[in-house]
């Protein structure tokens, strides 16, 4: 089995180079090499690699950027795609996709479900249920993976940026009326891979399906988690957990409206692909663990 990779170097993508590995002779190109703003490079990489799998990790993700750069975005997350799904259909490959929970309209304190109407509330919501719609349109065996609140050990994240703020300030506020699930590339990564097998050899499985960790949190909930997990662990901060100050979204304007509720029901996946997804706190704190140890 080839599988081609696109975004090797994102949060997931970075995760993927490791978990996808074991399944066959993988592909696995960055910005530069797949450039999903260039349709007609995108197609010649296709043709020139014929994967059996195409896994798309890369994506216009710069959520508040995004609504001053549509066509960019549109291009980069539903242009693309289709280039991506016209070929997998073509050629009897399978495309994974990643999707986000942006595409809904965030009312309520239900976990969506994969039926649920779509409404997106800004310019990156638009884009990426584009994509799935010209994936779906395309007919091509597909894996359509929406997910929310994604962060790695790697880089920056939610969690290294509260540690230092924690550690440099008196006082910290953040933002209690947003709900989600903190959900790790690494979790992503290694649940693709296994839907991966699945859907190869049982295609009945193709589908969308919505991929997060279990359970839910505010982002002052998660923050919160942060700091506690981190004072256990010895780590020094002027602010402690309690001491967070719950704020409202208003209270943070920014250029693309959220969705207050990121929550997403994954029973679907968790029945087809025989998972269990685990809580939230599970891959947060072996995160932190990594974090501080190496500090
Ligand atoms: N992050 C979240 O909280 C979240 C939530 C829901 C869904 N998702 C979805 O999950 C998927 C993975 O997200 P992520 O967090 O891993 O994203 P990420 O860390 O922002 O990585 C995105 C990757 O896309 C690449 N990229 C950007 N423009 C490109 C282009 N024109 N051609 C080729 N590659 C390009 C970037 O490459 P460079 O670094 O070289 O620019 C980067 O490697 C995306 O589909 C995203 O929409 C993410």
């Amino acid at each position: 089995m080839k599988i081609l990779l696109l975004g090797k170097n994102g949060q997931v993508g970075w995760e993927l180079q490791r978990s996808l590995a074991p399944l066959g002779e993988l592909v696995a190109l960055d910005s530069r090499q797949g450039n999903l703003a260039d349709l007609q490079g995108l197609a010649e990489t296709l043709a020139r690699h014929a994967p059996d799998v195409i896994v798309n990790a890369a994506a216009y993700t710069a959520v508040d950027k995004a609504e001053s750069e549509p066509q960019q975005a549109q291009l980069i997350n539903a242009e693309a795609p289709r280039v991506l799904a016209e070929f997998a259909a073509r050629n009897s490959a399978l495309l994974v996709h990643y999707s986000t929970d942006y595409v809904f309209p965030g009312h309520g304190d239900t976990p969506w479900r994969e039926g649920d109407d779509v409404a997106p509330l800004n310019v990156y919501g638009q884009s990426k249920l584009a994509g799935e719609q010209a994936i779906q349109a395309a007919g091509c065996q597909h894996l359509i993976l929406r997910t929310c609140w994604v962060y790695a050990a790697r880089g920056n994240n939610f969690a290294k940026t509260m540690l230092r703020l924690a550690s440099e300030r008196d006082t910290l506020g953040v933002i209690d009326d947003q709900f989600g699930a903190p959900t790790g590339a690494e979790l992503i990564a290694d649940v693709t891979a296994h839907a991966i097998v699945a859907t190869r050899r049982d295609p009945a499985l193709s589908g969308l399906y919505h991929l997060a960790a279990g359970g839910e949190t505010s982002w002052c909930g998660y923050a919160r988690f942060v700091l506690e997990q981190a004072a256990a662990a010895g780590v020094k901060l002027k602010v402690s957990a309690k001491a967070i100050n719950a704020l409202s979204t208003d209270a943070y304007p920014t250029p693309a409206k959220r969705p207050a509720n990121s929550r997403l029901n994954t029973e679907k996946l968790q029945k087809a692909f025989l998972l269990n997804l685990p809580a939230w706190q599970h891959g947060v704190a072996r995160m932190l663990t990594e974090i501080i140890e190496k500090q």
